[in-house]
């Protein structure tokens, strides 16, 4: 396979970014909502984000910074409550997510244009969007200072809500019920409706060439 080589060093941030969104795809939409000193609910979505560890249950969020240099909302919440709430993304709910990425002004209420409505946090100030079909409490762990363009947010996850429906008494999640939506380069998103299983084989199996086959779930 012939391959087009890029040099990091040499290309520009925007080109760094396009060739990233490109190549790690489908990343997972944390749909974020955060509260303000002064109590106003914000909500925003970030992919470049994933869970990074269970024990401690830590998830990160990349923030950018405004062309300005300004904090983002999101980040700026973050720094003030202490804690923010991962909202998961349904299809049914992404033309209400891309509401809310709109640039409004501070103290806009987001979530009210979207026509969202939200619930308070159980273990944290943030509140959560009711409708998410799982939502992942926060409390900010730390902020990684990479640059003078974005920054990491560290959270552990401290409580979650799960649609009744989508969990079972193993705590198996059923992804056709939490029917998350992925994002990919551009202005692309992916559904996670084409779902299947591909267990993962010992090497017992693997020598014996008992190599299992997809099993189509949806
Ligand atoms: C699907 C999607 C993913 C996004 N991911 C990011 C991201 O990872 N980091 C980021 O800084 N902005 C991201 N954005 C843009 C922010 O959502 C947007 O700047 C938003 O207005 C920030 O809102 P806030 O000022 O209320 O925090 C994304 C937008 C969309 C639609």
């Amino acid at each position: 396979m012939q391959t087009a080589e890029f040099d990091f060093a040499a290309l520009t941030p925007r080109e760094r970014y396009k060739i990233l969104i490109g190549t790690v795809v489908p990343r997972p939409i944390a749909w974020v909502t955060t509260i303000n000193a002064s109590g106003t609910a914000n909500a925003a979505p970030f992919s470049f984000f994933n869970c990074l560890s269970a024990d401690p249950a830590i998830v990160a969020l990349g923030v950018e910074f405004r062309p300005d240099g300004a904090p983002k909302d999101t980040g700026r919440n973050i720094r003030e409550s202490g804690a923010f709430t991962v909202n998961i993304v349904s299809d049914a709910l992404l033309e209400a997510m891309n509401v809310t990425a709109v640039p409004f002004g501070a103290g806009v209420d987001e979530l009210a244009h979207a026509g969202l409505e939200i619930a308070d946090g159980t273990a944290v100030a943030s509140p959560r969007i009711v409708m998410a079909p799982a939502a992942l409490e926060c409390r900010l762990h730390s902020f990684l200072e990479i640059g003078n363009s974005r920054e990491i947010v560290l959270g552990e996850v401290v409580h979650a809500h799960i649609r009744a429906d989508a969990v079972d008494e193993r705590l198996h999640i059923d992804p056709t019920v939490i029917d998350a939506v992925g994002r990919m380069g551009g202005h692309g998103y992916a559904s996670t409706r084409d779902y299947f299983d591909l267990p993962t084989m010992t090497e017992a199996h693997f020598s014996a060439g008992d190599i299992p086959l997809r099993r189509r779930k949806s």
